[in-house]
């Protein structure tokens, strides 16, 4: 059976020999006061070359956007300087690398920055427990983002796109998904706001829209991606019912008019994520496949039957996988000779350090 997941396919202005992508996956081994991608980090990177496209780990835009130890940004010269390194060792290994733009919002805790609050839509606590060297802490409730505060934002995402080219990455993906910033201010349960950007949907959007325009700036829009994980459901303090699926449909109509590279989507993939949601969907990628006029990359939980399923029935043009990248460097390879996959050890997926990170076997040649 010839395999769809090894095949070549575009995604706007991006070739990629074959539909496998690594997904974002922050690894919090920027362990430097400047969190400076590291030369462990380029070796990492490089050892995944192989896949179709790499999805750097999400890069916070600003020393605000910050909600984990040691995950590296992309405003100082220093971190483009280690960005430089990363993205020229995967191009050396023959692979392509967009950066994943990320502020994390209300998703942060106060010793992130100097005991000031973390920022957010609205004065709303995501009540979630969040990782420290020290262990577990609570959030706290943020700071609502004044007006002027918000075009500050957008600028720090404009820097942060012009920085990714200074880096010699190949595009970069908006990180819209998984509770932080934009899906805060997409989801009313965060977004109380009552100005243009709060209430319904346009205004809702507004933010994301005002960040895609700035980026659009710098960068083609045919090497821009973004991320939405819709069903996200019970997490991150972030709860789905019937509005929420209208307000994803709309972001993705008004992004249809930008010639994007693609959409990155995730599926329900924890057990039990949408038991008792009302206005839930199960097929992501098939529902948005209707509406989205540019390629989709679909993610959550695959192996590579369910990948190459998914890519038959055309709900998808690329699949992302995020932990058996962590522990499969040649994942390509072994989707191509049918070797099993190394398992991978969440113990070491934050802890720092070269194991657990650059130490997974490839195939032996
Ligand atoms: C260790 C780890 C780190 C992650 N970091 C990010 C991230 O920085 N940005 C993001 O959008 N998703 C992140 N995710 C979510 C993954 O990209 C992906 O959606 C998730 O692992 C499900 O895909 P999988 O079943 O193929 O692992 C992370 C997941 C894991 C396990």
């Amino acid at each position: 059976m010839t395999s769809r997941l090894l095949a070549p396919v575009r995604l706007g202005a991006l070739e990629l020999p074959n539909r496998v992508v690594m997904a974002p996956l922050t690894r919090c081994r920027a362990d430097n006061p400047d969190f400076a991608p590291t030369e462990s980090m380029a070796r990492y990177y490089a050892q995944r070359a192989s896949a179709g496209l790499i999805v750097s780990e999400g890069t916070i835009v600003s020393p605000q956007a910050r909600g984990y130890p040691f995950t590296p940004g992309i405003w100082s010269e220093a971190q483009v300087v280690g960005w430089r390194r990363v993205t020229d060792a995967v191009h050396e290994a023959g692979g392509r690398i967009v950066c994943q733009l990320w502020h994390c919002g209300r998703l942060s805790l106060p010793e992130f920055h100097d005991g000031e609050l973390p920022v957010a839509p609205s004065a709303v606590n995501p009540e979630w427990k969040m990782f420290t060297p020290e262990g577990m802490r609570t959030t706290v409730t943020p700071h609502a983002l004044r007006r002027e505060e918000i075009a500050a934002v957008v600028a720090d995402f404009g820097r942060a796109a012009h920085n990714a080219v200074l880096a010699g990455f190949d595009g970069v993906e908006i990180h819209s998904s998984n509770g932080y910033l934009f899906h805060q201010f997409f989801s009313p349960c965060a977004n109380r706001r009552d100005d243009e950007y709060g209430g319904s949907h346009e205004n809702r959007a507004r933010f994301f829209f005002e960040v895609l325009d700035t980026v659009a700036a710098e960068w083609s829009p045919s090497r821009i991606g973004f991320r939405l994980n819709p069903m996200m459901n019970r997490f991150h303090g972030i709860a789905v019912d019937e509005e929420t699926l209208p307000m994803f449909e709309h972001v993705v109509r008004r992004a249809n008019g930008y010639g994007l590279a693609f959409l990155h989507l995730t599926e329900p993939y924890q057990p039990g994520q949408l038991d008792g949601a009302t206005g839930a969907i199960a097929d992501v990628a098939g529902h948005f496949r209707g509406i989205a006029t540019m390629p989709i990359i679909s993610n959550g939980g695959f192996d590579r039957a369910s990948a190459e399923a998914a890519l038959a029935s055309g709900s998808c043009d690329a699949v992302a996988f995020g932990r058996a990248c962590i522990s499969n460097p040649d994942l390509v390879e072994r989707f191509r000779v049918n070797a099993p996959l190394n398992e991978w050890d969440a113990s070491t997926f934050y802890q720092g350090g070269d194991l657990g990170f650059i130490d997974y076997p490839a195939l032996e040649a």
